[in-house]
């Protein structure tokens, strides 16, 4: 009992430690400092070199870790171009939540909702599927603020034709209404 219990707290330590990775790697990329080695997703990444502060370059690295960060945490199901478990993530902002025509595993509640993807949906969902689509049949909550703003980063560039802002009108109004 007495060994078995400092390793379990040992355990806990690192996991947690290499969940606030991606988000430690981020914050990097935005000082001054260099940054040699940094972990995402368990994972050591090579050194991505920017020049600090420049908006351009910082929105390339979120990006660049951005999808690191997805095929870790997003591939087993999803891919960018094709459906797998998961519907297809290519032209996803701008998009009707559940309306990939031949994605045939949506459940109910995905296919009626007209919601419309965008960035701030997009952070609802990965904290909560349930809390935007009950009856959903992802579940697979991302807890980490900064891993969902990477992922969001890297799916909007996957977006290239939709539109600037986000259709909040859209949505405010879907929301108001009460559900069908
Ligand atoms: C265990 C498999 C699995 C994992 C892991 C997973 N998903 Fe999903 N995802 C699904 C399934 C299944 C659906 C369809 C849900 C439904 O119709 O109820 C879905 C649906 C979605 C949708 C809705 C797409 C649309 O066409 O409306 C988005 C967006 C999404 N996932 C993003 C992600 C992201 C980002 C990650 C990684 C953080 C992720 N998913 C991880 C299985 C998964």
């Amino acid at each position: 009992m007495h060994t078995i219990r400092p390793l379990i707290i040992a355990g806990l330590m690192a996991s947690s430690w290499l969940a606030s990775g991606a988000a430690l790697a981020a914050e990097a990329l935005k000082s001054d400092r260099a940054v040699s080695a940094d972990k995402v997703g368990g994972k050591v990444m090579k050194s991505v070199k920017v020049a600090p502060k420049d908006p351009a370059a910082i929105a390339a690295a979120d990006i660049a870790l951005g999808k690191k960060v997805y095929s870790q945490r997003c591939g087993a199901c999803h891919d960018a171009e094709e459906n797998r478990i998961g519907p297809l993530h290519k032209d996803l902002f701008g998009r009707r939540v559940g309306s990939i025509a031949d994605y045939t595993y949506y459940s109910q509640g995905m296919r009626r909702s007209e919601l419309v993807w965008d960035a701030q949906l997009l952070d609802k969902w990965l904290t909560n599927q349930e809390a935007v689509v009950p009856g959903q049949r992802m579940n697979y909550p991302i807890a980490e603020a900064e891993d969902r703003r990477l992922i969001i980063a890297y799916l909007r560039s996957q977006s290239p034709d939709a539109p600037a802002e986000a259709p909040a009108t859209a949505n405010a109004a879907s929301a108001a209404a009460p559900a069908r």
